[in-house]
């Protein structure tokens, strides 16, 4: 029987400072799991990384932006230099711009889609030969069902985790053979400091708790255990997939 842990295993984490990639960390230390984790904000990085670390907990921060292709090297630097593979990679860093199409710059859209699907592709793409050193990984990518329904997100933000969800598809195709999974989580809303803002209209919050048949936002560690269970060896025989995590809004009109 497989085990429900994720002991011996290295874990990179991309935006792991706050909201939902913050839980994540946490759960898959929880689990046992040793932790790289990201975040532009230095100081954001260097607490957190201080604060799990006192805890006796395996966890590593590293500063920078996805888009970054040297704060990608670096990544990459640290993973080779400290443990030689990797066995997760978790695409969570993301952004959302929400206006009106016509409104939106090229500047802004592009970062978007930079941020949200052009990074998890580079840093897939660029871990690949230590995810197939480990001969046995994973890759989540933190998508929203925002990709595949208009949730009032902007397009842009739509656009990307749309093609998010095809590149997990493309990606569990090429790489079953040696080893490595790929499946993407897809949130609805979560009380995060992403959506603090526009959880705070209590006219929002409530449209979108009335759309939800579960009746309620979600909280971030609803989504770390999904992310988790995916990484296991317990979900040895899941690729490609996408799970909904959506308290049932996306099953139906009513
Ligand atoms: N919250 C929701 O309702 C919801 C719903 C569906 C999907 N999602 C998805 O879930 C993921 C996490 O969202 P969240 O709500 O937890 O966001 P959040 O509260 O804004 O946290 C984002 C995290 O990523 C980091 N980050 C942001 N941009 C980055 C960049 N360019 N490079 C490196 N790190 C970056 C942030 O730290 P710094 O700012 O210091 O860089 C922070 O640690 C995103 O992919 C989002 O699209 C969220």
């Amino acid at each position: 029987m497989k085990p429900w842990t994720l002991t011996n295993k290295r874990a990179l984490v991309t935006g792991g400072t706050k909201g939902i990639g913050k839980a994540i960390v946490n759960e898959l230390l929880a689990l046992g799991a040793e932790v790289l984790f990201t975040g532009r904000t230095v100081e954001d990085v260097k607490a957190r990384e201080a604060e799990w670390q006192q805890q006796g907990l395996k966890a590593y921060g590293l500063a920078g932006d996805v888009t970054d292709a040297d704060h990608l090297a670096a990544a990459i630097q640290w993973v080779e230099s400290h443990w030689g593979s990797l066995e997760i990679l978790v695409n969570n860093a993301g952004t959302t711009i929400r206006r009106p199409s016509v409104d939106f710059t090229t500047e802004e859209y592009r970062r978007v889609l930079d941020i949200n699907l052009i990074a998890p592709f580079e840093w897939s793409r660029k871990l690949y030969p230590l995810l197939k050193q480990s001969g046995n990984a994973a890759v989540i990518n933190i998508s929203s069902v925002a990709g595949s329904l208009d949730a009032g997100t902007g397009a842009p933000y739509g656009m990307s985790k749309s093609g998010l969800n095809q590149l997990t598809r493309n990606l569990a195709g090429e790489w079953a053979k040696e080893g490595i999974r790929v499946n993407t989580v897809s949130p609805w809303y979560t009380y995060t400091p992403l959506t603090e803002n526009v959880l705070a209209k209590p006219e929002v919050h409530d449209r979108i708790v009335s759309r939800t048949p579960m009746r309620r936002i979600a909280k971030d560690e609803e989504m770390a255990g999904v992310v988790a269970f995916l990484a296991m060896d317990k979900a040895s025989y899941i690729t490609g997939q996408e799970i909904k995590v959506d308290g049932g809004g996306s099953i139906g009109l009513f």
